[in-house]
């Protein structure tokens, strides 16, 4: 498959996604985010792949959705075009997604970034939700992501009011999971796929899963939840090859069922 607005490319198990409209600082238009959730879904089906990283380039990850495209949509072609959408098909991705982040890290690109399961983020890193200056709010999990991830205090100064985060910033108030200098954000983000790419596929599988199920359930259910989910963890070879590994003092050797 060509893509235009994106690069792909895979290191051994880790396929990188790689936003490419540098001129606009990675604005999401609905060509990238179309090329974006295929590809993303073709790694999520290729079982040579563990884990996926998107990254953007170093001046910017993606500084929003594309303001030119839709500046003068009324509300029913938005409606109708329902860009948004195509979030949630990176919400059904099973393998563990991790943006590696520098540079802005705006509006629909925060959002985008709120969407992966992990970020690694560059010094030079700032997020932000900015739609409030454009008389809009934002519209892809900003108010929703966000505002679990940093706590309300914080959400409702970026959401109301544009206030931006330092990387320094983002990673006290939980919203990323390291910094690194600029030369090694994305580095970093690959070698840490690389290491979740290396464990045993199923069970990094649900375990993503059952992260992902904290957000959406009341406690009890989440614990019955995770429960079942360990117990069927012992109906893999994985399982048994872990247990028996650690037992024989070696490495184990993942098969992936
Ligand atoms: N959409 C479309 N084009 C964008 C863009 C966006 N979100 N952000 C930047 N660009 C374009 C600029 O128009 C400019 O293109 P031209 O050279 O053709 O004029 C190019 O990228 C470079 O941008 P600037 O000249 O503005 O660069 P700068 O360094 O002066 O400023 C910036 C950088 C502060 C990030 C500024 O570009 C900016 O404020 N961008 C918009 C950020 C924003 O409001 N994002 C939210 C979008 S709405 C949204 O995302 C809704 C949602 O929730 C789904």
């Amino acid at each position: 498959m060509t893509y235009e607005s994106i690069l792909v490319e895979t290191h051994d198990r880790v396929g990188l996604v790689r936003l490419n409209r540098p001129q606009q600082l990675n604005a999401l238009n609905s060509q990238l985010m179309e090329e974006l959730a295929t590809a993303i879904e073709a790694f999520d089906r290729e079982p040579a792949i563990g884990s996926i990283v998107i990254t953007g380039d170093e001046r910017a990850f993606a500084a929003g959705a594309d303001i030119k495209e839709m500046a003068a949509a009324s509300a029913v072609e938005m409606l109708q075009r329902d860009n948004i959408s195509r979030w949630d098909r990176l919400r059904r991705v099973r393998k563990p997604i991790i943006a590696a982040v520098s540079g802005y890290c705006l509006g629909g690109g925060c959002e985008l970034a709120l969407a992966c399961d992990m970020i690694v983020a560059s010094e030079s890193a700032r997020f932000g939700q900015p739609e409030i200056n454009l008389g809009v709010m934002p519209g892809a999990g900003g108010t929703q992501r966000l505002t679990r991830a940093v706590g309300k205090a914080v959400a409702m100064e970026m959401v109301l009011n544009g206030r931006f985060l330092t990387a320094d910033e983002a990673l006290r108030y939980g919203l990323v999971n390291r910094v690194v200098p600029v030369e090694a954000y994305l580095e970093e983000a690959i070698k840490l796929a690389q290491e979740i790419a290396a464990r045993a596929p199923v069970a990094v599988r649900l375990a993503k899963e059952a992260v992902h199920k904290a957000f959406e359930t009341s406690l009890t259910d989440g614990l019955e939840f995770e429960r079942r989910l360990f117990y069927f963890l012992f109906a893999t070879e994985d399982q048994k090859e872990g247990m028996r590994a650690f037992i024989e003092k070696r490495k184990p050797e993942w098969k992936g069922r």
